[in-house]
């Protein structure tokens, strides 16, 4: 049986095509700032963000923690949206290290301009952690690929500006949230000091992930990436993927779009509960007995990931046909009706 695999979309092949641009990717040293290709990719992602200047990191994990580093000192607070990909995911490094503490706000991914101002504590007295950094995620992950609304973004960035603090945007999936919207990633990035966006996502390149900001900010992300040991030799081997990702897996974006739609509602019809509504290329959906059905997935070949008791995550992406989530569906079906005749 033919293995579907929805569990993520990072697990995409680089197609012949990459793998042709990146055979044929002019390289140099980047260390020593002699690589064409990186710098190409650099430039195309500034300019896409609106901002001066971006950095090619190995991971959208080292593109927030450099970015942190670059924003915070010890002992400082950062916000993040409820299950924040930087806060639940990146091994603690906000804590070992940086020495910053991350304190949630709002709930399901999402806050307003009055949670910013709830969360954070006037710092005058010398008792209190100062709150230094509001970081948002968008798409977010863990609340299913949900989109933070512009307006509430563009509201709640401003209230924390007025508060002092510098903003951090982990885009790893933006694109998702450019395709779904059709506003452009530089009005999404425009509030922020750092914005970090995944080329190894939705846009299928192997390796690699961009932090975008001023001259100054991307200086200091610079020096971050090399205390990670994210500085890269010939990376224009991994910059070319990049750079054909952009040229070619962005609008396409919109096609795991509706695989995701598709999916859900196939899965309504069978009765199962798809919560919340998919607004890009996730779909979260709750069974009761998970094990009978992680058993069931198993058994047919076909991969979604459990993320919490009870509750599945299906991803759409690149390798991923209208054709493939019909037969992912075709294998649930046969799942339930096992299940309900147990
Ligand atoms: C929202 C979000 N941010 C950051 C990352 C980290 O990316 P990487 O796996 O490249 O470190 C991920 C990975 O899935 C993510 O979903």
């Amino acid at each position: 049986m033919r293995v579907i695999d929805l569990r993520s979309d990072t697990v995409t092949q680089p197609a012949p095509a990459m793998r042709e641009a990146i055979a044929k990717a002019p390289v140099g040293d980047d260390v020593y700032g002699e690589d064409p290709t990186v710098d190409a990719l650099q430039r195309r992602a500034a300019q896409l963000l609106g901002k001066e200047a971006a950095l090619f990191v190995p991971s959208g994990s080292m593109g927030n923690q450099a970015s942190l580093r670059t924003l915070t000192r010890p002992g400082d607070v950062v916000l993040a949206s409820e299950n924040a990909h930087l806060l639940r995911y990146e091994a603690g490094a906000p804590a070992a290290l940086w020495g910053v503490h991350v304190k949630t706000i709002g709930s399901g991914g999402l806050f307003d301009a009055s949670d910013v101002r709830q969360a954070v504590v006037p710092a005058q007295d010398s008792h209190v952690a100062p709150t230094r950094v509001l970081a948002f995620e968008n798409t977010h992950n863990f609340a299913g690929g949900r989109i933070f609304p512009q307006g509430a973004l563009r509201e709640a960035a401003a209230a924390a500006r007025e508060l002092g603090l510098a903003l951090h945007l982990d885009g790893a999936r933006l694109f998702n949230a450019v395709v779904a919207t059709g506003v452009p990633a530089a009005v999404w990035a425009e509030p922020f000091d750092t914005v970090s966006f995944c080329l190894s996502k939705g846009l299928g390149a192997p390796v690699g992930s961009l932090v975008c900001g001023s001259h100054a900010q991307i200086r200091k992300v610079h020096r971050a990436r090399k205390l990670l040991g994210g500085a890269m030799r010939q990376a224009g081997i991994l910059a070319a993927a990049g750079l054909y990702a952009l040229d070619h897996h962005v609008e396409r974006l919109a096609v795991d779009h509706a695989n995701a739609k598709r999916f859900a509602e196939g899965l309504g019809a069978l009765g199962i509960a798809v919560r919340p509504a998919p607004e890009t290329n996730m779909v979260m959906f709750e069974v009761g007995d998970a094990a009978a059905f992680a058993r069931g997935l198993s058994e047919r070949a076909l991969r979604i990931n459990p993320i919490a008791p009870g509750r599945f995550r299906a991803v759409t992406h690149l390798d991923v046909t209208e054709a493939d989530i019909d037969e992912a569906l075709e294998r649930i079906s046969e799942i339930v009706r096992e299940l309900r005749s147990a």
